[in-house]
């Protein structure tokens, strides 16, 4: 099982997004993907609660921090994937002992033949959990759109990572810097994209997913946008998407 974090030390990038794609485009592509909520909610908020009348006791993200899961398991929310979903105690790891950081890993361990891939999605603040995800993971993407405060944090979340390589997890892959929300209407957004890449080299994907206000649109009704695709600007957004995605993915299968 791969793991793979989606982290930026900045809200509101396409994190989840990103997140809800990737493992998408891996589940249609017939691979077993974990998806891991360790954020607020918004991950598990999109797949939905368990149905009604299902009263079996999923396993939830902040067990995966303790061993008082008691052989529970994650819920199927869609074909190929599976969701540890977030709840309020996790909350509670940020409090803890930065030993605590460690947990995670083993805490996914016993699913390593259990699926291909497991997705971690994080909360914009570099605490406990951001952490773990990290010391867990075999690679981490990093969404980003062009504002000058994101960029400003860019440097930031790439000592963050160089911290956790030489602390905690020399086998970590920084997989690169991915644009999102391009405003394709903006001359100013354009034109900062190639200094930025010039400057981060292969730190920066190539591929970009332009804002199309669709993405947001399906998300809410719970599809990738690329399902029940109703328009031409929902294809094309569904095609830069993928497109993003496989450039993303194909890094996380290299070794
Ligand atoms: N390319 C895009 N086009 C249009 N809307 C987008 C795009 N990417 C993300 N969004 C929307 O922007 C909002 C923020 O995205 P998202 O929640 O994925 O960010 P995040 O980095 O996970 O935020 P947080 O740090 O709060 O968890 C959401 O409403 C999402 O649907
Ligand atoms: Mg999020």
């Amino acid at each position: 099982m791969k793991i793979t974090t989606v982290a930026n030390q900045k809200g509101g990038v396409g994190k989840t997004t990103l997140e809800i794609h990737l493992a998408s485009y891996a589940a249609n592509s017939g691979k077993r993907v974990l998806v891991v909520d360790l954020d607020e909610g918004d991950l598990s908020l999109f797949y939905g609660a368990a149905d009604e009348g299902d009263t079996t006791e999923y396993l939830m993200s902040s067990q995966l921090f303790s061993d008082e899961h008691e052989g529970r398991q994650p819920r199927q929310v869609a074909p190929n994937i599976w969701l540890i979903e977030a709840d309020v105690p996790l909350l509670d790891v940020d409090d803890m002992d930065l030993s605590v950081v460690h947990n995670l890993k083993a805490g996914l361990e016993r699913f390593a033949d259990d699926f291909d891939l497991c997705m971690i999605d994080t909360p914009p603040n570099l605490q406990r959990r951001m952490v773990a995800a990290l010391v867990a993971s075999d690679s981490v993407v990093a969404p980003f759109n062009i504002s000058p405060f994101t960029i400003s944090r860019m440097p930031k979340l790439l000592r963050t990572i160089q911290t956790v390589q030489e602390e905690f997890n020399p086998a970590l892959r920084f997989l690169g810097f991915m644009p999102n929300l391009v405003n394709s209407r903006s001359p100013d957004e354009i034109e900062i994209l190639p200094g930025l890449r010039e400057a981060y080299g292969e730190m920066m994907f190539a591929e970009q997913i332009i804002y199309r206000p669709c993405i947001n649109k399906s998300q809410a009704s719970g599809n990738p946008v690329w399902v029940k695709a109703n328009g031409s600007s929902q294809r094309v957004a569904g095609r830069e998407m993928k497109v993003a995605c496989e450039a993303i993915l194909s890094q996380v299968w290299a070794d």
